[in-house]
């Protein structure tokens, strides 16, 4: 099959046309304005690189490790909820990715495969994410499911206090489980492929939310519970990598450190939270220097490419996650899509790499950026 994917702006556009228009927006939407989501690609891209001439780079290495594990790219899957309304499989395309191109997948608590179905498909490569609703019960039940089938690295999200108030999915009656009026039926009617595939596997469900006895986790219902004494108790429960996601301050990277967290995810959540919310690269290099050049710290909001990827390593993150790029992928063309992408993104890296004149991944610091904050000669 000839390739479709370019760019980033390809598989956007594709995806556009070919996904019912609810789906599409609640993928690519943003809270407010949708001026945190611009920013953080805004603020990526104006960044300059460096490159330094006559090395040879014949032999380039864009291996990353992270908690003792090596991961052939240097970028994983970020958690994203409900994937399978972008396309029917979505979830499995992921793990079989996560695979194929050795990388890790995050599975968020609002997916649709299951934590075990999960596990299967993807084994080591598998991380969860968990959110805390009204109970914290449900929450250590998941936590618990997760560390019996073997997951080892548990993201923590804590800046959905509440869903952020996202205009398109007012403005669409977006619900889950999907709720179908007469604007939807039009809207599934005009994408037949997407919506005659979705009724042959099923529509999605919340697969890990809804199926335990007791209270049930709503994708609606607040989250503003997490809080630092919840985190302790967390942190006493789970005996694998804890990681933070959602972090954008300085004091509570730090404060989150010291409570015996293993590593700090620094994101804006793509702009889904608070419109006025920092470009995530923004904070990063001040995060980088509060917590000290050793302390594991992951990225992502924004990462649209290859260089993106370079550019947050620079500024201080050890490993980076892709979002929304990888769901437009799926919606263009389906897994062959989520190949080209990843394909894409991983030789944007390598061809990075020569015109920078670095030959290992784990070489590129701050003196690669032009005008960079962690220059004390700035
Ligand atoms: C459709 C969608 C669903 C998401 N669901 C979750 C989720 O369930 N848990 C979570 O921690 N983050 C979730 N996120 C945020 C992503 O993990 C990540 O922070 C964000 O996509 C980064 O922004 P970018 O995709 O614009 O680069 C979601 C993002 C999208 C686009």
């Amino acid at each position: 099959m000839p390739k479709k994917i370019f760019s980033l702006a390809d598989a956007r556009k594709l995806a556009r046309r070919r996904m019912p228009r609810m789906t599409f927006d609640y993928i690519d939407g943003s809270a407010g304005d949708e001026r945190a989501c611009a920013l953080n690609v805004e603020k990526i891209e104006a960044l300059r690189m460096l490159p330094r001439v006559l090395v040879n780079v014949e032999q380039r290495s864009y291996r990353k490790s992270i908690f003792g594990q090596t991961w052939d790219l240097p970028f994983g899957i970020a958690p994203m909820g409900m994937c399978n309304l972008t396309w029917p499989g979505a979830d499995a395309m992921l793990a079989k990715a996560a695979r194929e191109y050795g990388i890790p997948l995050v599975l968020s608590t609002m997916a649709s495969s299951s934590i075990e179905t999960t596990a299967e498909r993807a084994g080591e490569h598998a991380w969860f994410q968990l959110y805390v609703g009204q109970s914290e019960e449900v929450a250590y039940h998941l936590v618990e499911r997760a560390e019996t089938v073997g997951y080892t690295n548990l993201i923590l999200t804590v800046d959905v206090p509440e869903i952020g108030f996202r205009p398109r999915e007012h403005r669409n009656g977006f619900q889950s489980p999907v709720r179908i009026g007469p604007k939807q039926f039009f809207d599934f009617a005009f994408h037949p492929h997407w919506s005659l595939l979705t009724l042959k596997t099923g529509v999605p469900t919340l697969a890990n939310v809804n199926i335990d006895g007791g209270k049930k986790f709503q994708r609606n219902e607040a989250r503003g519970k997490v809080d630092w004494d919840f985190l302790a108790r967390l942190r006493e429960r789970w005996p694998g990598n804890l990681i933070v996601k959602g972090v954008l301050g300085c004091e509570d990277a730090v404060r989150i450190r010291d409570a015996g967290v293993d590593a700090v995810y620094v994101s804006n959540h793509g702009g889904r939270q608070l419109d006025s919310a920092p470009a995530a690269i923004d904070m990063l290099p001040q995060i980088r220097a509060a917590v000290g050049p050793d302390y594991p710290l992951l990225f992502d909001s924004g990462v649209r490419n290859g260089e993106a990827v370079i550019k947050a390593l620079a500024l201080g993150a050890d490993f980076v996650f892709i979002g929304r790029p990888l769901l437009y992928a799926m919606g263009a063309a389906g897994y062959s899509g989520l190949q080209e992408m990843i394909e894409l993104i991983r030789s944007q890296i390598d061809i990075s790499l020569a015109q920078l004149g670095c030959t290992d991944i784990n070489n590129i610091d701050a003196s690669y950026i032009i005008d960079n904050p962690l220059s004390e000669n700035r």
